[in-house]
This record gives C-alpha cells, sequence and structure tokens, in this order.
C-alpha cells in the first residue's frame, strides 16, 4: 500500500507549548505510595523518593505533572499534608475507597517535581471545600511571607514560594461518581468565584476550568458552554479528558479512536470561540486535554477496599495501546493552535507508562516509547501536512487514513511521527519537502516499533516492544522515501 504526505517548511499550524507532553500523579493506588515513594526500598533517596523512577520519568521528558487529582481532590484537605509527619491523618478517602496517610503533601511533591526535572501543575477541591481553601493553598504556596499561610509554609522549611503557575479548578465536576458532583450553574459559580480569590492571591497564575469528563457525557457541550458564561474573563484554559479502550477486540475501530478525540478538541473549541463571540471578548480561552490515556485492561480487578496503597488500575498496556497512544499523541499536535497544555494520565502505576515491584524493579510500559520519542523531538512548529492514502470505515467513523501522521520543524531539524494503522501491509510512504533547502537536508534515522503479535506486553522482566532502528530512507532531492512496517509506530528525523 502506497502513502503520499506533503510537508511545506513554513505551513505551520503553531508552535507547540511543551506542557502537551505533561502526565498526571493522583493519590490514587500506588501512584504515590510505593510509585515514586517508598522509604526503604534500595533505590530510595533520603526523602523516601525512588531513583529509579525519577531517572524513568527524566527519560520521557515529562514539563509539568497535574497533581494530586483527578477524582481524589473533590475530597482533599490540602492541609492534612503538610507539616510534622506525625500530625498527619489517616483518611478514608472517598473517591477510590483506600485510606490516605498523608505522608506525601504539596512540599514534598514540589520537591518531588524538581528532582524529576519537572513542574507541578495543582488541582484544588472545589468539591467538599471551595474557594477559601483554595485561596488559602494559593497563599500558602505562592505568597512568599508576612502573612498566616505563607509564614506557616515557611514554618514547614520552605523559605521561598513554590511559584506554582498553573491551577485547576477542580477535577471532573460533571461526573455523579464525583464528591459532591455539581450542575454545571454551581459549579460554574463555585469555580467563578474561587478564580477570583485566586487570581487576587496570585495574579500571575493560570487557570484551568473543568469541561466534561468525556464526549459521552449526557451534558456535553451545554456543560461547557454554561461554565464558560460564568467564568470566562477568569480562567484560561478548559479541560477535556478522554480515555479509550478495545473491549470488543476490534483493533481497526480502536485504532481510529483519536479521530473521535479530534473532533471532541474542535467542539470544544468552537464552545469556547461561541462564548468568547458573545461575550464580545478579546481574550481566548484555549484547551488542557488534562487526562488522556488507554484505559479498560484493569477495568473488572477486584481491590481490597480501605487499605493503604492497593493496586488499582494497573493496566498493562500492549503493543496496539502503544499505537493508540502515538495516534493520540499526533492529535494533540495537529490542534497545538488550541491544545496547550495535556497530561497523560496517568504517571506511575495507575494507567501509566512507568511500573514499579514493591521492594523491586522499575519499567517502561509500551506507550512509554511513543510518548519519550515525541516529547524529546517533537518541539518547535507543527506543520500543516497534506496525507494521500487509502482509507477504511468503521462502525462510527467513515474514512479513516491507514497513514496517521504529524511533522514538527524545530532544533532538532524536522521529524515525522507516523502510525501505520494497516495491520498486515507495510505502507510505502513518500514524503515531498517543499520550500525546504533541500541541498542541505540529511537523512538522520527512522526507528519503528511493531511486534508480531499486538497484544505483546513489557513487564518487569523483559521490555520485549521497544523501537528500533529501520533501514535508512532515500532521501532524493525533495523527496523522502521508506516504508512503515505494518501496525507500526514511526519516527523519522531530518537534519536540516
Ligand atoms: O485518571 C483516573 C481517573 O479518571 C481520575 O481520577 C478522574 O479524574 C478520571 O475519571
Amino acid at each position: 500500500m502506497k502513502a503520499k504526505l506533503t510537508l511545506h517548511k513554513d505551513f505551520s499550524i503553531g508552535t507547540l507549548d511543551k506542557r502537551v507532553y505533561g502526565s498526571f500523579i493522583e493519590h490514587l493506588g500506588r501512584a504515590v505510595y510505593t510509585g515514586i515513594y517508598e522509604p526503604g526500598h534500595p533505590e530510595a533517596d533520603e526523602a523516601g523518593f525512588r531513583k529509579d523512577v525519577i531517572r524513568l520519568v527524566r527519560e520521557l521528558n515529562v514539563p509539568i505533572v497535574r497533581y494530586p487529582g483527578g477524582n481524589f481532590v473533590s475530597g482533599y484537605n490540602w492541609e492534612d499534608g503538610v507539616g510534622p509527619l506525625e500530625w498527619r491523618p489517616t483518611r478514608m478517602e472517598l473517591a477510590w475507597a483506600t485510606l490516605e496517610p498523608n505522608k506525601i503533601g504539596v512540599n514534598e511533591f514540589v520537591d518531588w517535581a524538581k528532582k524529576a526535572g519537572t513542574e507541578v501543575m495543582m488541582a484544588v477541591n472545589l468539591g467538599t471545600r471551595g474557594p477559601d481553601a483554595a485561596r488559602n493553598l494559593v497563599e500558602y504556596c505562592n505568597f512568599p511571607k508576612g502573612t498566616q499561610w505563607s509564614d506557616l509554609r515557611r514554618s514547614h522549611g520552605y523559605e521561598n514560594p513554590h511559584g506554582i503557575k498553573l491551577w485547576c479548578l477542580g477535577n471532573e465536576m460533571d461526573g455523579q461518581w464525583q464528591i459532591c458532583h455539581r450542575t454545571a450553574d454551581e459549579y460554574g459559580r463555585a469555580a467563578l468565584e474561587a478564580a477570583k480569590l485566586m487570581k487576587w492571591t496570585d495574579p500571575s497564575i493560570e487557570l484551568t476550568a473543568c469541561g466534561s469528563s468525556g464526549s459521552a457525557m449526557p451534558t456535553f457541550g451545554t456543560w461547557e458552554t454554561t461554565v464558560l458564561e460564568h467564568t470566562y474573563e477568569y480562567i484560561d484554559y478548559v479541560s477535556l479528558h478522554t480515555y479509550y479502550g478495545n473491549r470488543d477486540n476490534d483493533t481497526p475501530s480502536f485504532l481510529a479512536r483519536n479521530l473521535e478525540m479530534d473532533s471532541f478538541i474542535k467542539t470544544i473549541a468552537g464552545v469556547c470561540d461561541l462564548v468568547k463571540a458573545r461575550k464580545r471578548s478579546k481574550k481566548t480561552v484555549n484547551l488542557s486535554f488534562d487526562e488522556w490515556n488507554v484505559w479498560f485492561h484493569s477495568n473488572n480487578a477486584k481491590v481490597e477496599k480501605w487499605t493503604v496503597a492497593p493496586p488499582l488500575l494497573e493496566d498493562i498496556y500492549t503493543m496496539e495501546d502503544a499505537l493508540l497512544v502515538g495516534c493520540m499523541l499526533i492529535t494533540l499536535l495537529k490542534n497545538a493552535d488550541r491544545v496547550k497544555v495535556a497530561c497523560l494520565a496517568q504517571l506511575v502505576n495507575v494507567i501509566a507508562p512507568i511500573m514499579t515491584d514493591a521492594g523491586g524493579g522499575a519499567w517502561r510500559q509500551t506507550i512509554f516509547y511513543p510518548f519519550a520519542q515525541m516529547s524529546k523531538y517533537g518541539h518547535g512548529a507543527v506543520l500543516r501536512g497534506e496525507i494521500a492514502c487509502d482509507c477504511y470505515d468503521t462502525n462510527d467513523i467513515d474514512g479513516v487514513p491507514y497513514l496517521e501522521s504529524v511533522a514538527v520543524r524545530g532544533e532538532q531539524g524536522l521529524t515525522i511521527f507516523a502510525v501505520n494503522r494497516n495491520l498486515s501491509e507495510a505502507l510505502a510512504l513518500e514524503t515531498e519537502l517543499a520550500g525546504f533547502d533541500t541541498k542541505n537536508c540529511r537523512f538522520i534515522e527512522h526507528t519503528a516499533m511493531r511486534h508480531d503479535n499486538l497484544k505483546a506486553t513489557n513487564s518487569v522482566k523483559a521490555e520485549l516492544v521497544r523501537p528500533a532502528a529501520q533501514i535508512a530512507g532515500k532521501l532524493d532531492g525533495a523527496t523522502l522515501e521508506l516504508a512503515l512496517p505494518p501496525a507500526s509506530w514511526n519516527v523519522i528525523r531530518l537534519g536540516l
């Protein structure tokens, strides 16, 4: 099968905001306890953080990590997690029916983020709590000194403010499952008042309001309209969340789910612009896709309630899951003009690219690789490429192209990311490079990730699914020719 990709050096969607390569750590399952934090582990540092996990997070190159939830945040008292450890309570954590010992809180997480080379995107509780607790947390984290909450931080050993710039106004407040779920009007009002107080406390922060928990929610669209009507002038982003699964073992349909993600993004960008027009506002609200991933393998797992750090949501990812994650990353980049933040949910142990054994090793899931390669090479101008190739139909989407691809031009040259959705045939890809100084272009490498078994997984013992170098592509003037193996994730790099 053949495919053609045409790229023009100057036809760009926009410059990518690196925060699109964000991720997420929630106090859920083993993400924190026995994930990032395990005192007594042979790899633990003096603070109890696992250095083997920090190394993998650094390799994944994640610029921002959302914290502390997720559903967890809607019942969280941030004050429980600061100050002397012996004073911190163990709480019934109602979102996930576990016990939360509060050994890690805001300050420790900020310390961990520094070690992991990342920044914190902090969520406030708009479930059981509201504007007052939210503005106190901003004051605790960001105000220099001389006030109750800033001085409390200093008394806890943090003289300098944490300077947390990006904040979430609650989590998935449209969902019945959320602790203190609200209607759109109720949430819109609470979010507005919290936003005002938070920005008055620190005008330099940016705020994300909760959008829908997914495009299948009954209030999808109207939720965003109502929330934005209330909050428009005080917020900077609206959130989107989505998870996909291959429950029916229909891989061609599964690999097309990112097209649904694409229309989700475009719909919500449209809703933002509708409210902008109604308000005659100059300001554009952008998108924060702050939960996205494949999630279904662990759906029926039985886990004992009211324990500390039970193995919740521990999906073990396959080769085909990595293909969809690659397609979803490509979709995020193709919407770089509106998606400014995105968080792969989550980072460690919980629907995660990084897994750990308590007391044992840390390892990379299949989905680790497309993310790591993109967050390494996908920086700069996202190009508006033209794809010509055969398509297939699924139950709900017609015209799914066999080739999914995006290209980025930046300091590291030109990088083409591509998924071949054809499960049985290679794609002979011809790329036309228009407007480039082709005399000075050179082929650097083509890596592909594939496996004969689409259900192949990695484990602590062996990372069987990982990218491998391919034979060099043929670069002749402005034309690059190479083959994408069946059902593969590809990264093609050219020096400019
Ligand atoms: O990421 C797991 C959960 O998915 C989060 O806690 C919640 O926000 C979403 O429903």
